[in-house]
Formats: structure tokens, sequence, C-alpha cells
């Protein structure tokens, strides 16, 4: 018996990946956290099987769930939405069935900055602009923010930022980076990147509207950063004509002569 925990992606049931569908299919329980899984991704769930939603359920309750499976020796799939590394909740239950002696195995799922970024048709690190994207959010009821993890310390590196759960406090964190970025840097806010009702507003920091906050629901990802509308950027060296490199040896005396 194992839990599979699995990431479902950002929203669309088409950017899960291959092995998530297969794994989902081959368990007889399935465990989702709430309306940000699909209904097309349980539908991948065989027939018959125990579908619950973990939203109302305290840590307890989960571990209770997961812990009958096992005695009843059936593997779990344990859905969370993106990827299973940034704010899922997965290291605490992970701890409690390890410290139970119940099996886990990860497999990751396309992050909603993935997709958000991807619905903006944007690369988000540009050679000569910025290589350095910061995955943060601002404090909230359930996690602190621990100290030197303050947007206006990570607006200070520059990097483009990408902030998590923070649309209904879009005031506070405008007051925070304006200063690092100035007014007229690019801010674009995506609401439910890949599904149906994908929203995206691009503005300024200086001309995206406060009135936004509490207009739409929560699932969206504020970025900020200068690559979001750079036209003007140096390209890459890795496809220059002169550029000596592995797979393309080039000149006189390349450093990676070929083989053969
Ligand atoms: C609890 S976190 C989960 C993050 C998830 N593990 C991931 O890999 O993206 C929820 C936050 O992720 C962001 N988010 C999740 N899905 C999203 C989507 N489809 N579009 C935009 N933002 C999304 C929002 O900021 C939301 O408040």
């Amino acid at each position: 018996m194992t839990v599979y925990f699995i990431g479902a992606g950002p929203g669309a049931a088409d950017l899960l990946t291959l092995r998530g569908r297969d794994l989902i299919a081959s368990c007889p329980v399935c465990l989702y956290a709430g309306s940000l899984i699909p209904e097309a991704i349980l539908a991948y769930c065989p027939p018959g099987a125990r579908v619950v939603n973990t939203a109302p359920m305290s840590l307890d309750d989960i571990v209770g769930e997961i812990d009958a499976a096992h005695r009843r020796g059936q593997d779990v799939a344990r859905l969370h939405s993106g990827d299973l590394s940034i704010w899922s909740a997965m290291g605490e239950q992970v701890r409690r069935l390890r410290a139970l002696d119940i099996p886990v195995s990860i497999t990751p799922g396309v992050p909603s900055f993935a997709a958000a970024a991807a619905a903006l048709e944007c690369e988000l690190t540009l050679p000569g602009i910025s290589q350095s994207v910061v995955l943060t959010r601002t404090s909230g009821r359930a996690s602190a923010m621990p100290q030197g993890e303050s947007l206006s310390a990570f607006a200070a590196t520059g990097a483009v930022l990408a902030i998590h759960l923070s649309v209904h406090v879009l005031d506070q964190v405008l007051a925070e980076v304006t200063p690092h970025y100035g007014a007229d840097c690019p801010v674009a806010i995506v609401w439910r990147a890949s599904w149906p009702e994908q929203q995206i507003v691009r503005a300024t920091l200086g001309t995206v509207s406060t009135e936004l906050e509490g207009v739409l629901e929560r699932t969206a990802l504020i970025f900020v950063g200068r690559t979001l509308s750079a036209q003007d950027f140096d390209e890459s060296r890795l496809y220059a004509g002169d550029y000596d490199r592995r797979y393309r040896p080039v000149g006189s005396a390349p450093r990676f002569p070929e083989t053969s």
C-alpha cells in the first residue's frame, strides 16, 4: 500500500501529468484538496472509488482516512493543486505518514505560476533584465511570513516576483513593492490560469487599481517585474551563431571537438 501524492496542476484537466492520471486511475481511494481540483480530474478515479474532499477536514481526520485505507491495504491518490513543492501542506502529511510507517510516493504537477506565465505568453527570465523569479506570498492567517522574507526584501533584489495567495491584499502588495520597482513597472494579475474562466489584467504598479481587490475570487497570481512587457532585451548567447558549445562546435579549435 502506498500514498501517492500527486500534483494535479493549475486547473485544466489536460495539464495533469500522464503519471498522475494513471495513478489516480489505479487507486481505490482518492483524497482531493477542495474546489481547485476539477471534476474532470476526479473522473479518472476507478468506478466505485472512495473519493473524499478534504477541504473541511482536519489534519488528524485526513491522516485517519489514509490510515484506514492502509489497514484495508488500499492505495491512496492524494491530490493537491499545482505542484506539491509549494504551499501544498504535503510536508506535514508526509511527516505523519512516515511516523506511521505508511509508504509515500510523490508525483510533481504543473505549478500555477507556470500556467499563469503561459497565459501571459511570457518568459519571466530575459537576458539583461531579470534572471531570477521569486515564488512568494504575503502573511496569511494560517502561515505568517518568516522574518527576512518580506515582499520589500525580495523586491529590493529586482527579481521578478510571482506573488501567490495575496490578491485580496493588493494594496499592501503595491505599497511594499512600488518603492523598489517604480510606478511604471509592469504588473500582471492572472485569475484561474488555465481554467475556462481565466482572466488577465495587465497594468503598471501605478495604474493597477486596488479596486480589483476582492472583486474577483482569490485564486490569482500577481506578477511584478520588468520582463513582463519587455521587448528590448538581449538575445541569449546560447543560440548565437559564433557560440561554441558541445552540440554545435564552432571555429578552428572548438572547446568540445566532435569525436566520431
Ligand atoms: C495554496 S496555494 C497552492 C499553490 C500550488 N501548489 C501551485 O503549485 O501553484 C494557492 C494559490 O496558488 C495560486 N493559484 C493556484 N492555482 C491557480 C491558478 N489556476 N491561477 C492563478 N493562481 C493560482 C493562487 O495564488 C492561490 O491563492
